[in-house]
């Protein structure tokens, strides 16, 4: 018998049934009263979970547009924006930005590592910055910037945006948006939120609106804040099709989180992502982040000598587990798995036996049972 497919890529992550029957739902039309009622909902339960006082946008489009989105509003040709890029996804706004005529400065780990504070700061104090980009979890490498402390450097620098890419984080690091000092922060439907992919969600707060206020005409159309704003206050209103099913699929996603606390979801992650790395090295693998750096969404897994990446995969997915290969350089030498969302116990333990059982065929020595017994002892 086939074993199912259990989907621990860094996102897409597993979707609940509850969610999944909200994107089966028969579709109605966008102008429903009661879907109105949903989608105004929604956006207000969103900017409750994230402390963020200025507006939520809830828009059809994956994390990449959710990053053209951010700098398009906030910055105009000629400006410089700094990049703090810590891997893969850190990177791509590099080419977002040039290709906006934007004066790009870059401030780039080596990966597995990430840019403190303090060297962001005297980067800051070289020349006026229009926005900064900092990637909270870059899913190339499993580190977290340190985003917290990164805003309160941030107040010094009142002209300067800060946008937080917060799509392998948000709904599973913990991230308040004013509180932060975060002036832009986005993710993707995909991810922390276990929704399908579709949507991109983006906080604004009140300096970032300001800021697209003083712009004027932007060159961009669909992600144009100014389209937004009206709709996302009254949903009855009309600028470009809502994803329905996608929008009630959120909205019971934002419930599960509410109903689960948004603190002990984020105590949650950190607790499973920590057994699951001790796990993971107790079998013998080592882990791309450096341990003060890792983040609780995914891990980047090192592979021992003499395993092969397409084999080991292949082989894990036919035992039920479909992990991602890893980016750029480390490409053939590492694999991701995702631990983000709403996985629950028996998801981590299944995919650490997959992993064991994955080994054994493939004839790799280590202790067997060791990575299941460090799990027992640590979750
Ligand atoms: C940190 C980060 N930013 C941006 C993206 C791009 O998002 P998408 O693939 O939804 O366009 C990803 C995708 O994995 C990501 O992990």
């Amino acid at each position: 018998m086939k074993n199912n497919k259990l989907v621990m890529i860094p996102g897409p992550t597993p979707t609940v049934r509850s969610i999944t029957d909200q994107m089966g739902r028969e579709t109605v039309a966008f102008g429903d009263p009661a879907f109105v009622r949903d989608f105004k909902e929604l956006v207000i339960n969103l900017k409750t979970l994230l402390k963020a006082d200025g507006e939520c946008f809830v828009v059809a489009g994956s994390g990449t547009l959710a990053m053209e989105m951010a700098v398009s509003n906030v910055t105009k040709r000629g400006d410089n924006i700094l990049i703090v890029s810590n891997g893969f996804f850190g990177d791509r706004f590099i080419d977002i930005c040039e290709r906006k005529g934007l004066n790009v400065d870059l401030l780039q780990a080596a990966w597995g590592e990430v840019i403190s504070p303090e060297e962001i700061e005297s980067k800051l104090k070289e020349k006026h910055y229009a926005a900064i980009t900092v990637t909270h979890v870059d899913t190339s490498t499993g580190a977290g910037a340190p985003i917290q402390e990164i805003g309160k450097i941030m107040r010094n620098y009142p002209d300067t945006i800060y946008i937080v890419d917060g799509v392998a984080a948000t709904a599973g690091e913990r991230e308040y948006v004013d509180d932060y000092g975060i002036d832009i922060l986005f993710t993707g439907s995909q991810k922390a939120f276990g929704v399908a992919p579709g949507l991109l969600i983006l906080w604004a707060g009140k300096k970032a609106l300001e800021r697209r206020k003083s712009i004027g005409t932007i060159p961009e159309y669909y992600v144009d804040f100014e389209k937004w704003i009206p709709i996302m206050n009254d949903p009855a209103k009309y600028f470009a099709t809502p994803a329905v099913n996608m929008i009630w699929a959120l909205k019971e996603s934002v419930r599960l989180i509410n109903e689960e606390g948004a603190e002990a979801r984020y105590d949650r992650h950190t607790k499973v992502s920590e057994a699951i790395n001790k796990s993971l090295e107790a079998i013998g693998f080592k882990l791309l982040a450096n341990e003060k750096d890792r983040c609780s969404t995914l891990s980047v897994v090192l592979y021992p000598e003499g395993i092969n990446d397409l084999e080991f995969r292949t082989k894990l997915a036919e035992e039920g587990v479909m992990a991602a290969g890893a980016l750029a350089a480390y490409a053939g030498k590492a694999f991701r798995v995702g631990h983000m969302g709403n996985i629950d116990d028996h998801t981590v333990y299944s995919t650490i036996a997959a992993i064991e059982r994955t080994l054994i065929k493939l004839g790799y020595e280590y202790e067997k049972g060791i990575g299941l017994k460090t799990l027992l002892e640590n979750i």
